[in-house]
């Protein structure tokens, strides 16, 4: 197995990180346009090898695609980081030429690669690498729902005072502050509603928080966060070579399903060795389909500014 992650950012390189700790490929390319950036970052990881007990081969190249040739995955960070203040909508302008020109270069070198999207704003960049490379849609992947689900979880488990991993829940909608759609009727703790253990006032705070899970980390830290990012692009990668066929929410082309077409969105697929492999149909209330129709709009409007650029 072959694994190209492009950008060697603090998202892209804990990407990879996880992706050499948890030995998913032989081979991992680690690529980014800064001269020497990604060769030294694949260095410092590389000399953790033998403390680390991997030995998956880290390779860095500054913008050289010839290196990333055969690749069966390849995770796209590139682009700039959101900081304080900022949405990952306000990131188009800039990011939506490098994503196009990423995914195009990596099409030319790994004609059969999946892709997974994590630069922002994520549902457009996502559909902008469908339209731009014109793949197959089970192969375009947005990261954005799995993030989305993680925090999530991490602020039901504070709420209920549990571990996060006895949690099921998911997010679903854009990867937006305002677009993302925290399905907490559907939440589980160990099977049991999490409607048992916490009051509607306090559910609503959880969904709250976790919509602007990013943008508090932003405000915290400086600029975007990178460890559940990384985490979270790592973990997409493992569901596909392992081919787990794992459920995860993530935002993929749309067809009819959840009443929306030509538009890429969050919603809950099963991952495995062909990319996204099945959408699976939650069955919304009105309001929650209501919420999605929103959030379709939203990332809709998004979309047709790649046409202005
Ligand atoms: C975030 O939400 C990177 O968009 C990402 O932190």
């Amino acid at each position: 197995m072959k694994v190209t992650v492009v950008g060697a950012g603090a998202v892209g390189a804990t990407c990879a990180d996880n992706i050499a700790r948890a030995a998913l490929c032989e081979e991992l390319v680690l690529l980014d346009i800064r001269e020497g950036f990604a060769e030294g970052k694949s260095i410092d990881m590389m000399q953790s090898a033998t403390l680390l007990g991997f030995d998956t081969k880290i390779i860095g190249s500054t913008n050289d695609y010839t290196k990333t040739a055969g690749s069966d995955v390849v995770v796209i960070t590139s682009g700039m980081p959101r900081k304080p203040g900022m949405t990952r909508e306000e990131l188009i302008g800039i990011n939506a030429g490098i994503v196009k020109g990423v995914a195009e270069n990596i099409l030319k070198y790994s004609p059969n690669a999946i892709f997974i999207i994590i630069s922002n704003p994520m549902d457009t960049m996502t559909y902008l690498a469908l339209k731009s490379t014109g793949i197959s849609k089970n192969r375009i992947i947005g990261m954005g729902g799995t993030l989305d689900s993680s925090r999530f979880k991490y602020y039901l488990s504070q709420a209920i005072g549990c571990s996060p991993n006895d949690l099921q829940g998911f997010v679903i909608g854009g990867h937006g502050d305002t677009t993302m759609i925290p399905l907490t009727r559907l939440a589980t703790y160990q099977g049991s509603p999490v409607s048992n253990y916490l009051s509607e006032e306090v559910l609503k705070k959880v969904a709250a928080d976790t919509m602007v899970g990013g943008a508090t980390l932003t405000g915290l830290i400086g600029t975007s966060a990178w460890y559940a990012p990384g985490a979270a692009g790592a973990a997409l990668v493992e569901t596909i070579v392992r081919d787990q066929k794992k459920l995860y929410t993530c935002c993929v082309s749309l067809d009819g399903e959840y009443g929306q077409k030509d538009i890429c969105l969050g919603v809950p697929v099963i991952i495995g060795k062909n990319g996204w492999e099945k959408i699976i149909d939650y069955k919304l209330t009105a309001d929650e389909q209501a919420a999605f129709n929103k959030s379709a709009d939203a990332v809709r409007n998004m979309n047709n500014v790649l046409s202005t650029l």
